[in-house]
């Protein structure tokens, strides 16, 4: 089954088109990266499919249902944003207690799971943005849901607090979670998507497999201990220096053996990252 199905969705603001026909689908059973820009439009996509945006034209669904004609889908959707959307006065044991009287579920448990013992009486305001995070996700996870759309939940995270987050988000996924999770930089995703949605300038330029995105956007990066000799032999392809490197399309084990048997010593070979997927894709909807 699909977890979500946009087509055509479009939104303006005043004289501003934000998203200019956004189509995609996330499949069910997958962690999909939301990828794009600032500006490009993620937030607006996500508070469309969290019924906090309506759009002007086009279809959402989430779980095959219309959250705009069909609220009880949201028992089984949990959305995360990056600022907690709640009276900062309150306190994260009113927080999460609050949510539980909405959508069920059980905080003693998501207190111990989340470890939030001690910061029970921390007024939302308080909290470091590692914290914040962990009790949005404690919050969002009372009601077990099905799919799981977060705005850039790594955002402001340390190298730690990211890693807890990405271990998270596989262990819910081994459990049947669907995830969507945007942001902005890609080499964060890498580790943990499977499926990558580019969004640039209010449309989707890919939609696929992450292999797929590197593979059509593939360059080699070489680094060589002789750029003007490698550049002869490579001459007549595809080729440019970038800093240190030598970027070449194409074929990389041919390109390695012709260098090496001209005598040229490849000290580094990668290809390209999805950081580079990115800017081409971004171009794409420029
Ligand atoms: N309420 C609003 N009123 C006017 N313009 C808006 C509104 N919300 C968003 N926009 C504009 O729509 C465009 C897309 O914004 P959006 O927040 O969706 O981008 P984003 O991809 O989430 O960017 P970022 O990576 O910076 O979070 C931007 O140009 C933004 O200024
Ligand atoms: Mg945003």
């Amino acid at each position: 089954m699909t977890a979500i199905s946009l087509k055509d969705v479009r939104k303006s603001f005043g004289k501003y088109q934000a998203l200019k026909g956004v189509s995609f689908n996330v499949q069910e059973g997958s962690v999909t990266g939301f990828v794009g820009p600032n500006g490009a439009g993620k937030t607006t996509t996500i508070k469309v499919m969290a019924g906090l945006v309506r759009p002007d034209s086009g279809e959402v669904r989430l779980l095959g249902r219309d959250p705009f004609e069909d609220v009880e889908v949201m028992n089984e959707v949990s959305f995360v944003f990056t600022r907690l959307m709640y009276p900062p006065t309150d306190t994260v044991l009113e927080y999460l207690e609050d949510q539980a009287s909405v959508f069920g579920g059980d905080v003693k448990k998501a207190i111990e799971e989340f470890d939030l013992k001690g910061h029970l009486k921390k007024k939302l305001s308080e909290l470091s943005s590692g914290l914040a995070q962990r009790v949005q996700l404690a919050a969002a996870l009372l009601k077990s849901p099905k799919l799981i759309i977060a705005d850039e939940p790594a955002a402001n995270l340390d190298p730690p607090a990211r890693n807890e987050l990405y271990e998270r988000i596989k262990e819910l996924n081994r459990k049947g979670v669907t995830f969507l999770i945007s942001s902005h930089v890609l080499s964060e995703l890498e580790r943990v998507i499977d499926r990558v949605v580019f969004i640039s300038d209010g449309r989707v330029t890919f939609e696929g497999p992450l292999g797929e995105a590197l593979e059509r956007g593939e360059e080699i990066y070489l680094l060589v201990d002789n750029v003007e000799k490698a550049l002869s032999v490579l001459s007549g392809r595809d080729v440019r220096k970038d800093g240190a490197y030598l970027v070449v399309r194409g074929d990389m084990a041919e390109a390695i053996s012709s260098l090496e048997k001209a005598g040229v010593r490849v000290l580094i070979a990668r290809r390209s990252s999805l950081d580079e997927a990115f800017k081409k894709y971004t171009n794409l909807g420029g």
